[in-house]
């Protein structure tokens, strides 16, 4: 248990704020469309205490706040859609998929995915907290899993009091619903309707997005998810031929998640051990057993699904 300090969301309330996101601290913020959960975007671990506070059973990956689009050209790279919608539509309720610039952000808050998902928000206190924080600050919406969005500091408090650090209380948000995520890495696609209409978009764009109104989004052509290119088998004790092990907890392993068994630890270094394998060639990789409790349920649900592409 955390005591969840309650910030009020003047000058002193949001240097605090900042202080304790730059210190690796979970805090809820306000932002136009609803009450984000937000830690340091650079910090696998602080990213991993996201997940765990939500209870969030698999790692999707999170939105990147910035304070403006220079911050964002830093952490992502833009083509002419995305300047094209980043000067139309920010600081709004406008999240952009972009290629992430290499090691700009960590690899979990991206879900090991080669793109990142991006946003100026417009409200004040947000604008004010990142600006303090001075990093980029992952911020999925700040209730447990599978619960509505928080809209006021009251909600937040609701589902998360005692497993984040504080909340910045500004009042109720003003959109209500969260942005909209348009995918700019080829050809513009709606990711997901949110507090900017799609009609917007394409009458800034001057053309469909696929994904909307009869746009077509080829089956495949969305890659949700990183996995690695050898074949991956499960709650495995010891490693069996050519295979390499990804350890967990006191094993004898070339990689291992957390040797002490913490889950946080196992979270926060699970995606670059992913790729790590890639980078050894691995064509074979056994994984040791996870515990399926907290984090560990987000864990085997990634690696479940990294075994599973492999079979089809
Ligand atoms: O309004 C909002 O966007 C709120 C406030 C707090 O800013 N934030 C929010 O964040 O809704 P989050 O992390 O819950 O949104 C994650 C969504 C997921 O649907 C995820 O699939 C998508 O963003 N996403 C993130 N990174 C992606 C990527 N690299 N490629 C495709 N989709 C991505
Ligand atoms: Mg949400």
């Amino acid at each position: 248990m955390t005591r969840t300090q309650r910030l009020r969301s003047d000058d002193a309330g949001i240097a605090r704020a900042g202080a304790l996101i730059a210190s690796g601290g979970l805090v809820a913020f306000p932002t136009e469309t609803v009450y984000g959960l937000g830690a340091d975007a650079t910090d696998d671990h602080a990213v991993a205490r996201i997940y765990e506070a939500k209870g969030r059973p698999a790692f999707n990956p999170l939105i990147v706040h910035v304070p403006d689009i220079v911050a964002a050209r830093t952490v992502a790279l833009f083509n002419d859609t995305a300047e094209r919608l980043a000067s139309a539509f920010w600081p709004g309720p406008l999240t952009l998929v972009l290629p992430v610039r290499d090691g700009a952000v960590s690899a979990l808050v991206r879900a090991g995915l080669p793109t990142v998902a991006i946003r100026v928000p417009a409200h004040p206190v947000a604008q004010g907290l990142l600006r303090a924080a001075s990093r980029p600050v992952a911020a999925p919406s700040a209730n447990p899993s599978g619960r509505v969005s928080p809209t006021a500091a009251e909600h937040v408090l609701a589902g998360l009091n005692g497993r984040i650090d504080a909340v910045l209380d500004a009042g109720p948000c003003t959109v209500g619903v969260e942005s909209t995520i348009v995918g700019a890495t080829e050809a513009p696609t709606l990711l997901r309707p949110g507090g900017l209409p799609a009609e917007a978009i394409e009458a800034c764009l001057g053309t469909p997005l696929a994904g909307h109104s009869g746009g077509i989004v080829a089956p495949g052509q969305i890659h949700s998810h990183y996995a690695p290119r050898g074949r991956v088998r499960l709650n495995a004790k010891t490693a069996e031929g050519d295979e390499i092990l990804l350890g967990f907890g006191h094993v004898d392993a070339p990689l291992n998640l957390s040797p002490s068994g913490d889950l946080v630890e196992a979270a926060a270094t699970l995606f670059a051990a992913l790729h790590r394998l890639d980078e050894m060639n691995a064509e074979r990789i056994a994984v040791s057993p996870i515990p399926d409790l907290g984090l560990g349920r987000a864990i085997n649900d990634r690696l479940r699904r990294a075994a599973a592409d492999r079979e089809g």
